[in-house]
């Protein structure tokens, strides 16, 4: 079959690439030239573990090309999914949906015969009602086009994974008219399906709901854990065991139960905010009060991070040479949108700390969003002459660092693991203080 894809960022680029790979012939559409021509030379923009592979292979079969022309896409193909951004808006906490707005008024009026518009983008609920009646009025089929929203559940750094073998798919239809877009997508997806992916066809407004609604849980389950985290800090208990405890219990699980630094990144703590803002505007407001709370726990243990780098540094970091390890605002991935690690690096260097900051694969992205911060070449590089250590992101490489290697290069051996990822034994041994978030020892 054929389908376009317009956006082409994480999402965007992912979708398109993983429909080429099941056998569909596939253009991503995006006004970005730069970014077009990349994807088509085969380069993928931003870091995504598997994608170039998943890029190249269709592109070279022929099924998988890219262009900035609407025109060509509405030509191409009768399904278009749209996989744009939609973040919060500046200084409010609501989506910005400026780009899937701007989507539809470019393709709706080129749309001449029966289409459907697949939305994959996060949306506040009741959005796509009112894309597909604006949709409608502007294209000359009329009638005759369609909206469906199909969320996107991937994560960043799996996305590849998540898209080829999802949870579930979600396929929301508008109530009226089960036609055309249930049957295209059905098969659209028919091989997953196949293979056993859940397929759940629901109206438009639960699938919308849908997305913010698991993204707000797993939000929450991050702030639950982090806000008992607090609590061990002044009771004496250790937060990382009392998770695995919690895990055996199979009603609560032990993923998504990581205390540390918190979420970031360009989905849950946006999302969060958007969920909140639409619940006001349609009078359910005190519904998600508690959404508020799980923000601002998870801001908090941002500023706890700062606050014990300060104790560490007898009381102020004014002067202190700190090493930061970690920009992502997770491992596997280069994203630093509203990155847990980089909030800190760049509050204790507005504190006067001489901040050195080093990511495996961040470092681009980190010297654009925060150009005054230090970088280092590497990581034990990063940490010479360092007074205190910190470790933001969990990658691999942190993990496996060797603490008596680290330890030559710094001035003194503090180290505070802000994501409990460290070997404590091992760091201790070597001569390091070790500390971290959720626990006083
Ligand atoms: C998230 C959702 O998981 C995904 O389903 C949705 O489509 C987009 O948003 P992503 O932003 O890629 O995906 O990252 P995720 O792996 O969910 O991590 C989000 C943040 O939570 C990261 O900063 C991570 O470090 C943090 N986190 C995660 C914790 O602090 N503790 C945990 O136990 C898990």
């Amino acid at each position: 079959m054929r389908c376009t894809v317009f956006g082409t960022g994480y999402l965007g680029a992912t979708h398109a690439a993983c429909m080429a790979e099941l056998g569909h012939e596939v253009i991503g559409v995006d006004i970005d030239a730069g970014k077009v021509a990349k994807l088509e030379s085969g380069e993928v923009p931003f870091f995504e573990p598997g994608l170039r592979e998943v890029l190249r292979r269709n592109l070279e079969a022929g099924r998988l090309s890219f262009t900035t022309s609407y025109e060509e896409a509405a030509a191409f193909a009768d399904v278009h999914f749209i996989g744009v951004g939609t973040p919060q808006k500046s200084g409010e906490f609501a989506a910005d949906l400026s780009h899937v707005r701007a989507v539809i008024e470019a393709l709706a009026p080129l749309l001449t015969r029966p289409a459907v518009i697949v939305g994959k983008s996060t949306v506040p609920v009741g959005t796509a009602a009112e894309l597909a009646a604006r949709a409608r009025d502007l294209a000359p089929a009329g009638d005759e086009v369609e909206v469906a929203w199909n969320p996107e559940f991937l994560r960043e750094g799996f996305a590849v994974h998540d898209t080829l073998k999802p949870d579930r798919l979600v396929v929301g239809l508008e109530r009226a008219r089960k036609g055309q877009a249930e049957r295209l997508l059905r098969e659209l997806y028919a091989d997953l399906v196949s293979d056993g992916v859940p397929y759940i066809v629901t109206d438009l407004a639960t699938a919308e709901l849908a997305k913010s609604a698991a993204n707000a849980f797993l939000a929450t389950k991050i702030s639950f854990i982090n806000a008992i985290a607090e609590v061990c800090e002044v009771a004496d208990a250790d937060a990382v065991e009392l998770s695995d405890i919690l895990g055996h219990d199979p009603r609560i699980g032990r993923r998504f139960l990581d205390s540390g630094l918190g979420f970031g990144g360009g989905c849950l703590p946006k999302d969060i905010r958007a969920l909140m803002a639409r619940a006001g505007e349609l009078g359910a407001n005190q519904a998600l009060h508690f959404l508020r709370e799980v923000d601002s726990i998870n801001m908090r243990r941002r500023a706890r991070m700062v606050e014990l780098t300060r104790q560490t540094c007898g009381g102020s970091v004014l002067g202190a040479r700190i090493a930061v390890l970690g920009a992502a605002f997770k491992p596997g991935s280069d994203d630093v949108r509203d990155s847990p690690a980089l909030n800190v690096a760049g509050q204790l260097q507005l504190e006067g700390a001489a901040v050195t900051v080093f990511d495996p694969q961040a470092m681009d992205n980190a010297r654009r969003v925060f150009p005054t911060l230090g970088y280092g070449v590497g990581a034990v590089e990063a940490c010479s002459g360092a007074d205190v250590v910190l470790v933001l992101t969990e990658w691999p490489e942190f993990r496996e660092l060797d603490p008596g290697e680290v330890g030559r290069a710094v001035r003194l051996r503090e180290v505070l693991d802000g994501r409990n990822c460290l070997d404590r034994t091992a760091w201790e041994s070597a001569g390091w203080r070790y500390q971290r978030l959720g626990s006083t020892s």
